[in-house]
């Protein structure tokens, strides 16, 4: 019972919106306001890693950083480039609006928190020296002032990271601008946007809501013997072949497609969910038309499809000098 009363504390704590942080996690800081898009939920930040000015920047900082990693030889940035919405080629997921999101890898492999799978980055793949940032008395002010932390540790970098990653805020693109009664769509985009929220196209099922996925683990039928995916994680048979659905904001920028990065355009991929479904057994039910190899849209169907796809596009998130490197 007392755990039930702190799960519905926290999640009414959640809704009262944590995005106007009234007190300030350190002295000597500055509280960050997140401006969350028109249609968009509050964004759920943790009580102990609310977001600060000095925060955000020395997430930054540390993002562009290469000597993040063990070797100096590569920044988060060098393969989440902004430019392509922070992913790059082959397969690498793009940083659109993860703070809103808790299932992490195409595989799932990481299911948590922002800060959970920052730690894994640091921790794991990076294998952070953290020698390396102690003995530069910059970073140690910065981590100080933020944290007020005497030694920086893996923990303390993950959550800076996080901080940076939550306000990579993208909700301005022409759909968007179309949603808010703000412009109108071609009528080829018009086509393409009933395509793709009705059964004739059928994506919304899985690329939901104002964030353009559900952020959850299917089998998208790409492959009739399809790689292990989220069974790599879970061992259980029924999630052979399943992979996190993808954003599909800003996917114009961020080709090539799918986990193993096999198709090249956007094109090739509107022609796969038309008539190139694989039947495997764990194909998800929403893939409806896999009897017949995909949703057989014609030509001008799939043209019309990939100009919606298009209006996802937003200039402004990759050219925002905001997330760029300190000059
Ligand atoms: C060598 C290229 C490379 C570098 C450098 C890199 N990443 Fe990635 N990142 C990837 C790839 C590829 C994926 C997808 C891998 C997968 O899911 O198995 C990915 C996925 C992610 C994801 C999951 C996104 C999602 O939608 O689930 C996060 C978060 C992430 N990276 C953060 C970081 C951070 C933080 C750093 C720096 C500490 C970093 N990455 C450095 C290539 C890179
Ligand atoms: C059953 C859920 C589901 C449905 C329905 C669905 N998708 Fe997907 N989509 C996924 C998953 C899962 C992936 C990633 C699969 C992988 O890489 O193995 C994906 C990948 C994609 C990608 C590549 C994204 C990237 O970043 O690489 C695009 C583009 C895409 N889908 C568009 C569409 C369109 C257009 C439709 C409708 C014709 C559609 N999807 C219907 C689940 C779905």
């Amino acid at each position: 019972m007392k755990k039930l009363i702190l799960l519905l504390g926290v999640i009414l704590f959640g809704m009262a919106g944590c995005n106007k942080p009234t007190d300030n996690p350190q002295p000597g800081t500055t509280p960050y306001e997140l401006s969350i898009p028109q249609g968009f939920p509050a964004m759920t930040i943790p009580t102990d890693n609310l977001l600060t000015r000095e925060g955000v920047a020395l997430g930054r900082k540390l993002y562009y950083d290469p000597r993040l990693h063990k070797e100096g030889t590569m920044a988060c940035a060098t393969c989440h480039v902004q430019q392509q919405a922070f992913s790059s080629s082959p397969a690498v997921l793009p940083h659109i609006n993860l703070g809103w999101s808790r299932n992490f890898l195409w595989n799932g492999k990481i299911q948590g928190s922002l800060e959970d799978v920052m730690l894994f980055e640091v921790e794991d793949f990076f294998e952070t020296d953290m020698r390396v940032l102690n003995s530069d008395a910059d970073y140690r002010q910065a981590f100080k002032q933020v944290f007020g932390s005497e030694t920086i540790t893996s923990k303390e970098v993950a959550k800076a990271l996080a901080q940076f990653v939550r306000t990579l805020i993208s909700g301005n693109s022409k759909f968007d601008r179309f949603l808010r009664g703000e412009v109108n769509l071609t009528n080829q985009e018009y086509l393409g946007y009933e395509l793709f929220y009705t059964e004739r196209g059928d994506c919304f099922h899985c690329h939901a809501t104002a964030f353009m996925t559900d952020n959850l683990m299917h089998n998208n039928a790409l492959d009739s013997l399809p790689d292990a995916g989220y069974f790599a994680v879970t061992g259980d048979s029924l999630d052979w072949g399943k992979f996190k659905t993808p954003t599909l904001r800003n996917i114009e920028y961020t080709a090539p497609y799918m986990h193993d990065g096999r198709y090249a355009t956007l094109e090739e991929v509107v022609a796969f969910y038309s008539t190139g479904l694989e039947a495997s057994p764990t194909v998800d039910p929403l893939m409806k038309n896999l009897h017949q190899g995909g949703v057989q849209l014609n030509a001008e169907e799939q043209a019309a499809l990939v100009a919606f796809l298009k209006t996802l596009s937003d200039p402004d998130f990759i050219s925002n000098p905001e997330y760029q490197p300190d000059k």
